[in-house]
């Protein structure tokens, strides 16, 4: 019988607490992840607090639930894996004490990861060969990041927002319509019923040199389109149903246009031919037909995360292997970082 090596992976970054089990090959054995959207949608957000304890509570199930999942055992695994940075940092802690004393008492390699490049990593699991080296976008609710991945142990940070991510923007256009939380499908959703033409809204820093994004202003801009300018007597019109999926689907439709011009300022910039996009905003329909027809036009590859490994899960703990390969693993000292660190920095 050949026996292959086994990895836990844990993620607790933000509001999902994920753990899976993962072969040495790459096959994903298991794939838990509990969701805390229920316990944030009254605040219309994630409470950094309220997650953390959540955390918590789940973290030791989700652990046992994968395992079973898996069918093995704790004493077969061979490392733990864990995502360290960026988060928040009461979320982040709950998954590294589990790790480090899942690690100390098996006696097994402690492996920290970063929540960002993991989120890229997820766009090779179902690739027929390696993404690297790549341009790397992560476009979630925290981040909306461009990476030149030049190997899976080398990701250089190009640009990313310079207030507002996009998924925030999402989520907060979605309490200006009183859609509920997590905004990004919502917003959607609405979308689907509503002309993109019908208002123009700006596209922040589209034409600007810099690979960086501003989600701030446009998400005032909608707030002003739907309840007019604060002091203005100007009267607006009113915010039928129709309008809302107006409002939703041009909303979406400017902050799709910066998604993709900017992927291909990146493309250009670094000069690679493959493109890597991960991250919640990744589910979003329409950003995916447009970047196919971005690839397809400007013929570069393009690899999207699948769509259940687009939103947190621990199962993009995968990218593990490559840095148990050259053994990077981690001492007891192990911290987490919340801010976001540059790679190579
Ligand atoms: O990657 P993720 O699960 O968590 C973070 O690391 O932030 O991303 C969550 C974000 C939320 O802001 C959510 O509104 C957004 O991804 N999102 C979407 C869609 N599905 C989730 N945004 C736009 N369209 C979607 N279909
Ligand atoms: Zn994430």
């Amino acid at each position: 019988m050949t026996t292959s090596r086994l990895l836990l992976a844990i993620e607790s970054s933000c509001d999902e607490t994920a753990a899976a089990v993962i072969r040495e090959d790459g096959t994903v054995l298991s794939n838990i992840v509990a969701s805390q959207a229920a316990l944030h949608e009254k605040f219309g957000g994630v409470v950094p607090e309220v997650a953390s304890r959540a955390h918590l509570e789940r973290i030791l199930p989700v652990i046992d639930d994968t395992l079973k999942a898996a069918n093995h055992k704790l004493t077969e695994l061979s490392a733990i894996a864990v995502m360290t940075e960026p988060g928040l940092v009461g979320s982040l802690l709950v998954g590294l004490t589990a790790a480090k004393s899942l690690s100390w008492s098996l006696g097994i390699p402690l492996i920290p990861l970063n929540h960002i490049e993991a989120h890229i990593y997820a766009c090779e699991m179902q690739a027929s060969e390696t993404i690297f080296p790549c341009v790397g976008f992560v476009v979630s609710g925290g981040h909306s990041n461009l990476y030149d991945c030049r190997s899976a142990t080398d990701f250089q940070l190009l640009g990313s927002t310079i207030d507002d991510a996009a998924g925030e923007a999402f989520d907060k256009v979605a309490r200006i319509l009183d859609l509920p939380y997590p905004g990004g499908p919502s917003v959607a959703r609405l979308a689907e019923t509503g002309d993109p033409a019908a208002i123009g809204f700006p596209r922040p820093l589209l034409h600007d040199k810099r690979l960086a994004f501003s989600f701030s202003g446009l998400k005032t801009a909608v707030m002003y389109e739907a309840f007019g300018v604060p002091g203005s007597h100007k009267s607006v019109p009113e915010l039928t149903e129709q309008r809302r999926a107006d409002i939703a689907a041009s909303f979406q439709a400017a902050v799709v246009d910066v998604l993709v011009g900017k992927c291909e300022q990146a493309l250009h910039h670094t000069g690679h031919k493959t493109l890597c996009v991960g991250g919640g905003v990744a589910c979003n329909q329409l950003l995916r037909e447009r970047l196919q027809r971005s690839s397809t036009k400007r013929g570069y590859r393009l690899e999207l995360a699948p769509g259940d490994l687009c939103t947190d899960n621990a199962a993009m703990g995968a990218i593990a292997w490559r840095l148990f390969e050259s053994g990077k693993f981690a001492d007891w000292n192990l911290d987490v970082t919340p801010g976001l660190v540059r790679a190579g920095d």
